[in-house]
This record gives structure tokens, sequence and C-alpha cells, in this order.
């Protein structure tokens, strides 16, 4: 618990460098303060919850990455029988430690833990970046899947 502002710290550099949100700390919504202040609630209340995991990985006493898993229970189907399944999320490795191989160690641990605690189903989002990372352990492309977000 003691790590959240870090974790939290680390959050915002992976959306502010995410392209794809195309968003910046000045944005003229005021959104990014927003997220900070509901990232920082959302691990106050989920960090302290057996549902949601949350590591840092040191290099040489050094913060270099950090990712995170949770789980939930989805209603069971030919491809999920137990309906358990898990989440992973804000994988970010700092730029100068990248291509080491830190995420896909990280993302391998979170994996064997999820497998670990009996979730059948393994779902998570990518950036353009990680997607050739994710696709190397295994993940596959989704498909029929769609979504709504709000309009404003
Ligand atoms: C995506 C991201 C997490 C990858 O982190 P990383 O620690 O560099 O990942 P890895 O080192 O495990 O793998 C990255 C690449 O380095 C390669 N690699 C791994 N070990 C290596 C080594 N010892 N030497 C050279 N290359 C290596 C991997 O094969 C991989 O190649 P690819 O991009 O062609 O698939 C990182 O780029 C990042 O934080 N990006 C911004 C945030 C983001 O997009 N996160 C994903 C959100 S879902």
């Amino acid at each position: 618990m003691e790590d959240i502002e870090l974790i939290v710290k680390l959050r915002m550099e992976l959306i502010v460098n995410n392209a794809a949100l195309g968003k910046t700390q000045n944005d003229e919504n005021g959104s990014f303060y927003e997220i900070y202040k509901n990232t920082r609630k959302y691990y106050e209340e989920h960090l302290s919850s057996d549902d949601h995991m949350m590591y840092l990985v040191l290099c040489d006493g050094a913060v270099a990455a950090c990712g995170g898993a949770y789980t939930y229970q989805e209603l069971p189907s030919y491809k999920n029988v137990t309906g358990k399944c898990g989440r992973i999320v804000n994988i970010y490795t700092k730029p100068e430690y990248r291509q080491k191989g830190i995420a896909t160690a990280l993302l391998k641990y979170l994996i064997d833990k999820l497998r670990a605690a009996g979730m059948e189903k393994i779902y998570l989002r990518t950036t353009k970046i990680g997607r050739s990372v994710y696709e190397k352990i295994g993940f596959s492309e989704m498909k029929d899947c769609m979504e709504l977000t709000n309009p404003n």
C-alpha cells in the first residue's frame, strides 16, 4: 500500500505515453487530473482486496516496470466453464529498461499466478507497441468484441 503513489505515477506515465489516447497532461478538459485522482482512489480501494495484484519490477534498486492483474467472474460458457477469469492491466516498462525481456517475464509471472488461482481465461487490452509482446506469449485477437464509449 505504501507504493501507491509510485504505482499511480507509473500508471499516469503509461497513459500519457499512450499514443492511441493522444492526450497530454495539459489536455484542455483537465481530464489528466481527474484520471489521476480516480486512479489513486481505484488503487486505494482495490489493492487491499485479494482480487487485485500489482507488482513493481526493480533493477538495481530502481523501479523499471510495473504490471498487475485482477480476477472476476464472468458467465460460464463453453469457452470458460467455471467463468473464472483474470485481466492483466497496466503493463509498463520505463523507456530506458525496454527490450530486455522485463515485460515478458512479468507477464509470464502474472499468468502463472492467475492460472494457479484457477482462472480459465485471461484478457488484456493492448497498445500497438505491446501487441507483439503479448502475441509471443500466446495471446490472440478477440473476435466479436464491441464497445460503447461515452459520446462526450
Ligand atoms: C509494451 C512494453 C510493456 C514492453 O516492455 P518491455 O519490457 O520492453 O518488453 P520485452 O522486453 O519483454 O519485449 C519487448 C521486445 O524486446 C524483445 N526482447 C526481449 N528480451 C530482449 C533482449 N534481451 N534483447 C533484445 N530484445 C529483447 C522482445 O522479443 C520484444 O520484441 P518485439 O517488440 O519485437 O515483440 C513497453 O514497451 C511499454 O511499457 N510501452 C508503453 C506502455 C504500453 O504500451 N504498455 C502496454 C499496455 S497494455
